[in-house]
């Protein structure tokens, strides 16, 4: 158990936002060792790493430096935060052919100085980059992660312990399929504290039809509420990278909706989206593919046709 909290190190490409919320929560979170920050402009990554070293009086012991793709070398995870981020009036998949040329472009220089890393791919349209960083990578499926839907999952939790006045802690639900609009909230599975969504409304009240679309809207929408008053989403993302890397680098086996190659499950083949994973220090270990209602089969079967067309669309 001791060797989990002995060197880890972590590598982030893009220091933008996103990259940085989570750098930045990493170091306040104290389980990782070593932080190595790339930018496509050096100096960039290297104002980050002073601003963050600075933190290090108050925090756990870390090194963090800024270089070029040497900074790879050791890490168990190298996350890719790098591309263009999503913009007012422009949905996820707008940004597919540009961030799949710069995928492209960093995946075989990470291998050069790694050749067994677990990659976290945080960039959008995020299931398709990580189809695309699985198969230029040639790693295991198991160790190409997307972040995919654990955010939309969190945003799902959030909303149903705000109805509820219940700690988000303890409602439990997924959502499965694309990061983006054809996302999938599996009601038939959601519970509170281990009970039926069904049975805790007869408790507490009925979630009646209209309010769960309300609360469906506002998860597949969050980003789209979110860039409108402030340009980005980063706090929220950040943390979702946090706790798939705590779940690796801790060995956790955490079951989390991230991101991974679809293997038949559902009939769905050939595609990366989201269903729940058990993810520990070799990646991911197992997908669970649990019975659902058949018009939520029917919904993540769309969402896995809407992102083939996608990787269609750019040749993969
Ligand atoms: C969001 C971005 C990260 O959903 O896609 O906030």
């Amino acid at each position: 158990m001791q060797e989990n909290f002995l060197h880890k190190k972590v590598t982030i490409i893009g220091t933008g936002m996103v990259g940085m919320s989570y750098a930045y929560a990493l170091t306040i979170k104290g389980f990782v060792r070593e932080l190595g920050l790339i930018n496509r402009t050096p100096e960039r990554a290297q104002g980050e790493a002073m601003d963050l070293c600075h933190c290090l009086p108050f925090v756990e012991p870390m090194d963090i430096k800024a270089g070029g793709y040497e900074m790879c070398r050791d890490a168990q995870i190298v996350v890719i935060t790098a591309g263009a981020a999503q913009r007012e009036g422009e949905t996820r998949l707008d940004l597919l052919h540009k961030n799949a040329g710069i995928i492209q472009d960093i995946v075989p220089r990470v291998l050069e100085q790694n050749p067994n890393p677990i990659l976290l791919i945080a960039s959008n349209p995020v299931d398709v980059l990580t189809y695309v960083a699985l198969k230029v990578s040639g790693l295991p499926s198991s160790r190409v992660i997307g972040s995919g839907t654990v955010l939309d999952t969190m945003r799902f939790r959030y909303l149903i312990s705000q109805y509820y006045n219940v700690d988000a802690r303890n409602v439990h639900g997924y959502i499965l399929g694309e990061h983006g609009d054809s996302e999938v909230p599996v009601w038939s599975r959601v519970n509170i504290a281990g009970i039926p969504l069904s049975e805790y409304c007869m408790m507490c009240g009925e979630l009646v039809d209209s309010q769960k679309k309300e609360i469906e809207s506002d998860v597949r929408n969050a980003a789209y509420h979110v860039i409108q008053k402030k340009d980005s989403t980063y706090y929220a993302i950040g943390l979702a990278l946090v706790r798939i890397t705590q779940a690796i680098l801790m060995n956790q086996q955490s079951v989390l909706t991230v991101g991974t190659l679809v293997n038949g499950e559902y009939g769905i083949k050939d595609v990366c989206l989201s269903l729940p994973c058990v993810v520990g220090s070799n990646g991911i270990s197992q997908v669970l593919a649990n019975p659902m209602q058949q018009n939520e089969v029917e919904a993540l079967q769309n969402s896995a046709a809407v992102l083939r067309k996608a990787l269609d669309s750019i040749g993969w």
